[in-house]
């Protein structure tokens, strides 16, 4: 795709969004969304990737899937195909059916994993150049990660996650560019660690309060930054490299361990 092809991102309005399970350790089923203030957030989102150029398609909520907020892991898209996402947890397997759906009618190549195999497409696997980076432990497994990166015949560095709460690769890694990303260094096993250093020229480490923000979660578009409010010591790293950082409060969506990120999907190169 040129470079001048307009970003185009998957979204899903929060209208069923809630914590009713907890499959992950920001989830507490005590500790509820605000339902005006989810669509506020949402919303201040999607305007903010519309001014920067992007073109944002929805998938219509359902009432059930609450979680279908989180369209990272609607799939992994390379080209024209989606490999659709096999949900570790059946609390979220109901969104296959209909992110697969949405692929289907939106005209794409659309790939099932076996159904013994999971993977949570962009949540855990994510380009940096030519090379996929794939987490894996919590959610997806090693063998769907190798699966989908012989289907594609890319290099994958698989990562393997060692902390709970940093349980999708998205929230502890985020290429900014062919060579370089933003990471949480606990995040990642030592080995995990020696492979991005290896990979990637230029990391910039997050510290724990900003990784808590979910900081690594961010959206980027070319030389613009999207991210959660309240990581002001990453926003300045991002500007002194040129990068030009837009926060934007999301904290309506740590509660179930999403931000940015986790929001969308990108759809296009
Ligand atoms: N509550 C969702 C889950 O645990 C959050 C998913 C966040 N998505 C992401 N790409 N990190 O699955």
């Amino acid at each position: 795709m040129s470079a001048r092809t307009r970003p185009r991102f998957l979204m899903c309005p929060p209208d069923y969004f809630r914590i009713e399970y907890e499959i992950n350790p920001w989830m507490n089923k005590a500790v509820q969304n605000d339902r005006a203030n989810s669509v506020a957030q949402w919303r201040g989102l999607k305007t903010l990737l519309e001014e920067l150029g992007c073109e944002v398609a929805e998938v219509t909520p359902v009432e059930g899937l609450p979680d279908l907020v989180f369209t990272a892991n609607a799939a992994m898209v390379f080209g024209n195909r989606a490999f659709i996402s096999r949900f570790r947890h059946g609390a979220r397997q109901g969104e296959e059916p209909i992110f697969a759906d949405w692929f289907e009618q939106d005209g794409w190549d659309v790939i099932r994993l076996a159904d013994d195999m999971s993977f949570e497409g962009a949540g855990d696997a994510l380009f940096c150049g030519e090379t996929l980076f794939a987490g894996y432990i919590f959610r997806s497994e090693v063998r769907a990660i190798n699966w989908v990166a012989d289907q594609i015949e890319r290099r994958v560095i698989p990562l393997q996650l060692t902390s709970e709460q940093f349980y999708h690769l998205d929230t502890c890694f985020c290429p900014l560019s062919d060579e370089s990303a933003i990471y949480y260094p606990p995040a990642f096993d030592q080995y995990a660690q020696a492979a991005l250093r290896a990979h990637i020229p230029e990391l910039i480490a997050v510290e724990k309060d900003e990784a808590d923000r979910f900081a690594c979660n961010a959206v980027v578009i070319d030389r613009h930054v999207v991210l959660n409010t309240g990581c002001p010591v990453l926003e300045t790293q991002l500007r002194d490299r040129g990068y030009i950082p837009h926060a934007t409060p999301l904290d309506e969506f740590l509660k179930s361990g999403g931000s940015a990120k986790c929001l969308t999907l990108r759809l296009n190169s």
